[in-house]
């Protein structure tokens, strides 16, 4: 039994045979030759916060295998948490139903908590502020088919880098891989948290912290770009100040690499003009296709199969 909570947990080589066999997954998808190996298994699906893609691509990929689903949405009020039961004793119950996990909860390290009582593998679907591995996997896998390569990338973040969960499950999986440099680009009140540069610091991590877009782009072949979120700002007025600070225009695309690719977790709000969907590097909506292939293989793997 394998949980997934955070991408630190994982091995390079671990981490290269979830994107085979992630590839492989694509190519079977496409060809219609999905073996239904999860036909015996129960998934429960248990979203504590809205969720579009990670939720509807993760019950895409246990259908295509062939599982069954229980889930919950808005679980925060349609589940007994409501009442005020524990993430632990929810975990406990969910695990006694299901061959396998999946949760999206809004409070840091609240899956770890899970973890410690799971009887069964148990999925970050997102936690906080804190990890979203499975979308890691994801981000990783669409830049290695986009690039054809993980290694000497210069890639650039850009946004609300503080509430980003997304850059804290692919930078150690980009971390894993030599040559890549970081640009994290951010203002002030939306910078790293500074225990997360600490750490690059201690260990030698290639990076640079940045207030601009333009001067990063000539630079970049990766531009991942992240939403201000909204739902993690103490009032209004703070967010005001800082929602429209970066903005990807369709004027900024002709200082970018013409390989380069732009990236984007979404949901997307105001921070990538909309006229830059039709350039050619814009990766965002494939990126999120990707996370079916991406998951089908985290399933194989939480499950050990
Ligand atoms: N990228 C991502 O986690 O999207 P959702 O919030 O829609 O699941």
């Amino acid at each position: 039994m394998k949980n997934i909570i955070s991408t630190h947990q994982f091995k390079k080589n671990e981490v290269k045979k979830i994107l085979a066999r992630a590839g492989a997954m694509e190519e079977n998808v496409k060809k219609g030759k999905v073996k239904q190996i999860l036909k015996d298994k129960i998934i429960a699906c248990v979203f504590f916060e809205p969720s579009t893609r990670t939720r509807f691509s993760f019950e895409t990929a246990a259908l295509k295998l062939g599982a069954k689903i229980i889930s919950a949405e808005n679980a925060m009020e349609n589940t007994s948490a409501h009442k005020g039961e524990t993430i632990e004793d929810t975990t406990k119950i969910l695990c006694s139903y299901a061959d396998l996990v999946i949760i999206r909860h809004p409070k840091s390290f609240s899956l770890e908590a899970a973890a410690k009582v799971a009887t069964v593998p148990l999925i970050n679907a997102g936690d906080g502020t804190n990890q979203h591995p499975t979308q890691g996997f994801l981000d990783l896998y669409t830049i290695k088919k986009e690039h054809k390569r993980l290694m000497n990338l210069n890639i650039g973040f850009g946004g609300d880098l503080l509430n980003s969960r997304t850059l804290k499950s692919l930078v150690p999986l980009l971390r894993l891989y030599t040559g890549n440099k970081f640009y994290f680009i951010s203002p002030k009140e939306l910078r790293l948290p500074r225990e997360f540069i600490k750490e690059l610091k201690e260990n030698e991590v290639q990076f640079e912290e940045l207030k601009s877009l333009e001067e990063a782009l000539p630079n970049l072949d990766v531009l991942y770009m992240t939403r201000v979120q909204k739902e993690r700002f103490a009032n209004i007025t703070d967010y005001n100040k800082v929602k429209d600070l970066f903005i990807l225009k369709k004027k900024h695309l002709k200082n970018m690499k013409k390989d380069a690719i732009i990236m984007h977790p979404l949901p997307k709000i105001n921070e990538i003009e909309k006229e830059v969907d039709e350039d050619p590097r814009a990766t965002y909506f494939h990126q999120a296709q990707n996370g079916v292939y991406v998951r089908m293989a985290l399933l194989c793997y939480a499950l050990g199969l």
